[in-house]
C-alpha cells in the first residue's frame, strides 16, 4: 500500500501568523488532539526571540508537553544557533531551519543573506546534537513577494549546500507562488542534485494550488508533506503569504487515491473544532470540513 507522511505545521506556521494568541493550555489540548488523530510528526513552535513573535514565546513548554505524546516526532523551527541551542535544551526531536533562496526574503526574515544563513545552519550542524535531526528548508523556492522571481539555480545550489550537513532537505513555497509544472521541474532538478536527501514539500495555498502542487510533488516521488489544519499559516516577514496546504483536504485526497496517511479524518475534525474554539476570530479554510465524507467512502488502509 503506498503511503505518505504528513507533518502538521499549524502550531508553528499557523500560529506565528495568527492575529490572536492561542493560550498555552489550548495549544497543548490541540496538539494532543492532532496526535490522537494519527499525526506522527508535529511542528509545535519556533525558537525565535519572543519579542519578534510573541505567539512562539511558550515553545519550550510546548515541546516538553508534546514529547509526552507517544510516537510523535516533535519538530521546532530555529533561525540561528541560539534558537538551535534552545531547541536542544527543550528536547525537540527535529529542528528545521528556514534558508530563503530569495535574498530579499532572507534579509527580511532572518536578517542574514542566504549565504550567511547556510553558514549559520552549518554551525548548528557542527554543534553537538546527539539523536536530533536537522532539516534545511529552502524557503521562497518558487518566487517571493519581496523579490519576485527566484532563480531555480539558486534553489538547487542552496539545497545542495544544505544536503552536505543536514539530515534532510525540504523545498518550500513560502508565499504560494508555485504551479504544478514548476513543482515538477524544481523537485526533479533538486532530486538529481541531492538524491534521497530531498525529503519534504512545504506548500502554501495562497492561490488555491496547494493540492495540485502536492499531487505534482507526489508524482515526482515526494512522500513527506507539511500542511496545516484549517489552512492556517504564513510568514509574518513575507507580505502576502497566506495559509499552508490544508491538512484535512490533503489527507482526504491521498486516502481517496488509496495512499495511506495513518490519519483518521473524523478525529482530525475534532482537532479542527478545538482549534477553531481556541482562536474563533481566525479565518479557516478547506473544502473537506464543509462537505464531509462522501457516502460509502473508505479510507486507504
Ligand atoms: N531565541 C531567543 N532570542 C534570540 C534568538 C533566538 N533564537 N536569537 C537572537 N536572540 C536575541 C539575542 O540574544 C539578542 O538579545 P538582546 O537584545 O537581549 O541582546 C536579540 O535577540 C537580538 O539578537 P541578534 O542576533 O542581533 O538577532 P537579530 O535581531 O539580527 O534577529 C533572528 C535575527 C534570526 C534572531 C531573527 O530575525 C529571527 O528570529 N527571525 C525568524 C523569524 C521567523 O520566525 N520567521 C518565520 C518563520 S520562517
Ligand atoms: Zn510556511
Amino acid at each position: 500500500m503506498p503511503q505518505v507522511h504528513i507533518c502538521e505545521v499549524g502550531p508553528r506556521d499557523g500560529l506565528q501568523n495568527a492575529r490572536h494568541l492561542m493560550p498555552t493550555e489550548a495549544k497543548k489540548r490541540w496538539i494532543a488532539a492532532l496526535a490522537a488523530a494519527g499525526l506522527k510528526e508535529i511542528e509545535v513552535g519556533s525558537f525565535v526571540p519572543p519579542k519578534l513573535i510573541p505567539a512562539m514565546a511558550d515553545t519550550g513548554e510546548i515541546v516538553a508537553f508534546a514529547k509526552t505524546l507517544p510516537g510523535v516526532k516533535v519538530v521546532a523551527l530555529a533561525p540561528n544557533l541560539k534558537g538551535f541551542q534552545r531547541a536542544l535544551e527543550a528536547g525537540a526531536h527535529k529542528v528545521s531551519f528556514p534558508v530563503s533562496a530569495s535574498r530579499k526574503h532572507s534579509e527580511s526574515n532572518v536578517r542574514m543573506t542566504p549565504e550567511q544563513m547556510v553558514e549559520e545552519v552549518r554551525k548548528c550542524a557542527q554543534f553537538p546534537h546527539p539523536g536530533v535531526e536537522i532539516e534545511g528548508a529552502v524557503a521562497t523556492a518558487f518566487g517571493c513577494t519581496l523579490q519576485g522571481e527566484v532563480p531555480e539555480d539558486d534553489v538547487v545550489r542552496i539545497a545542495t549546500e544544505l544536503a552536505a550537513f543536514c539530515d534532510g532537505v525540504a523545498i518550500a513555497d513560502t508565499v504560494g507562488y508555485a504551479n504544478p509544472a514548476q513543482i515538477r521541474r524544481v523537485f526533479r532538478k533538486v532530486k538529481s542534485a541531492i538524491g534521497s536527501k530531498l525529503e519534504a514539500a512545504h506548500l502554501h495555498n495562497t492561490r488555491g494550488l496547494g493540492l495540485a502542487n502536492a499531487l505534482a510533488a507526489y508524482e515526482e516521488g515526494v512522500r513527506h508533506f507539511d500542511s496545516s489544519l484549517g489552512g492556517l499559516g504564513g510568514c509574518p516577514f513575507a507580505p502576502g503569504a497566506s495559509g499552508n496546504v490544508i491538512t484535512e483536504d490533503l489527507v482526504f485526497m491521498f486516502e481517496a487515491m488509496g495512499v495511506t496517511t495513518g490519519i483518521d479524518l473524523e478525529k482530525l475534525m475534532v482537532a479542527r473544532r478545538m482549534m477553531v474554539e481556541a482562536i474563533p476570530e481566525e479565518p479557516t479554510y478547506g473544502h473537506f470540513a464543509l462537505a464531509g465524507l462522501p457516502k460509502g467512502f473508505r479510507a486507504a488502509a
